[in-house]
């Protein structure tokens, strides 16, 4: 394997250190409120420890990113059947998925790296040799990742990316504190399998509604394990602002997807280690903007498809700011 770590720093002291196995965002150093940089990403020791098995620490998922219920779908009047790896469901694109293959690098400079992936038709199930490019863009305040689908013939497509954030740096025990708020009033909402039923529920006055800032602890025991997720967006611009006052780090989320999850690491029990800790449930919050989960299923949803006349593109902005 041919893996290469890349770090870019903008002017405003932030610095992100990537790999090309599964586009992976290892850390990521943010100055707190007094200047000192801290690491807000949970991640691996080594850029080659991604290639074991771990929760998707910051990587891509592709290329169906998030559930396929029963792991099938049609397109077109035929049935695929993709690897079931959550109990009889898809998630993240399967066992061998984007996030363990090793990119090809574009282009890298200062500021800007470019992945790509050429996934063969039939990998992992799905129809259709897709190319898929990853761009991590940095500069000032701003992570921008932008993602691009292309193909030869008509598939399916949902790519994001897995980052596990804690504002006050990775090795901090919990985000329950964290300040989070998510502009958005409904969820897609789910059986007990986190399969969509199709259903968009409003969420006015449930543990769900992020739309009044509130701490993410305030109401998690209500929703059993924590939040897992998928927030409908309406309008493409802000997602979501989290903040901790304790290091007066920021991070505003926009997108142009329609859909984010809330993710707050509830599989999390201590037995993954990576950068010197052992991370512990609850310890960070995932925001993952994407297509809906099981939109392959769900005409209804906004569409997956990408064709050969259309590719499909979907930026993300991570914009910190210190208070
Ligand atoms: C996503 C899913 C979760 C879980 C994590 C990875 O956030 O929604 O249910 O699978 O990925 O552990």
């Amino acid at each position: 394997m041919n893996i290469k770590t890349f770090e870019m720093k903008s002017k405003k002291g932030i610095t992100i250190k990537v790999s090309n196995l599964g586009c992976a965002i290892i850390s990521l150093w943010v100055p707190d409120k007094d200047g000192k940089p801290r690491d807000i990403v949970h991640g691996l020791d080594n850029a080659e420890d991604y290639d074991n098995a771990h929760p998707y620490f910051g990587v891509v998922c592709g290329r169906v990113a998030n559930r396929i219920g029963y792991s099938r779908f049609m397109l077109d009047g035929v049935e695929y059947k993709v690897e079931a790896n959550d109990g009889p469901h898809h998630l993240h694109g399967g066992v061998n998925a984007f996030d363990k293959k090793v990119w090809t690098v574009e282009e890298a400079t200062d500021d800007k790296i470019v992945f790509s992936y050429v996934s063969p038709d039939g990998e992992n199930g799905y129809p259709g040799k897709l190319t898929a490019y990853v761009t991590y863009k940095l500069n000032d305040d701003t992570l921008r990742i932008e993602y691009r689908a292309e193909t030869d013939t008509k598939t399916v497509c949902n790519l994001t990316n897995h980052s596990y954030f804690n504002l006050d740096g990775h090795d901090s025990p919990t985000v329950h504190d964290h300040i989070m708020q998510i502009c958005s009033d409904k969820i897609t909402a789910v059986d007990e399998n986190l399969i969509p039923t199709g259903e968009l529920s409003d969420i006015t006055g449930t543990p769900f509604d992020f739309r009044t800032p509130k701490s993410i602890g305030q109401d998690i025991k209500s929703t059993g394990d924590g939040y897992d997720h998928n927030y409908v967006l309406d309008n493409p611009g802000v997602a979501a602002i989290v903040s901790s006052q304790k290091s007066g780090i920021s991070m505003t989320v926009k997108t142009n997807s329609p859909g984010i999850q809330l993710y707050t690491a509830n599989f999390l029990d201590g037995s993954v280690v990576g950068k010197g800790v052992s991370y512990k449930k609850q310890s960070a919050f995932c925001l993952e903007t994407q297509l809906y989960p099981d939109c392959v299923n769900k005409p209804e949803f906004p569409t997956p498809i990408v064709t050969a006349q259309k590719p499909q593109e979907f930026f993300t902005e991570f914009v910190f700011l210190v208070k």
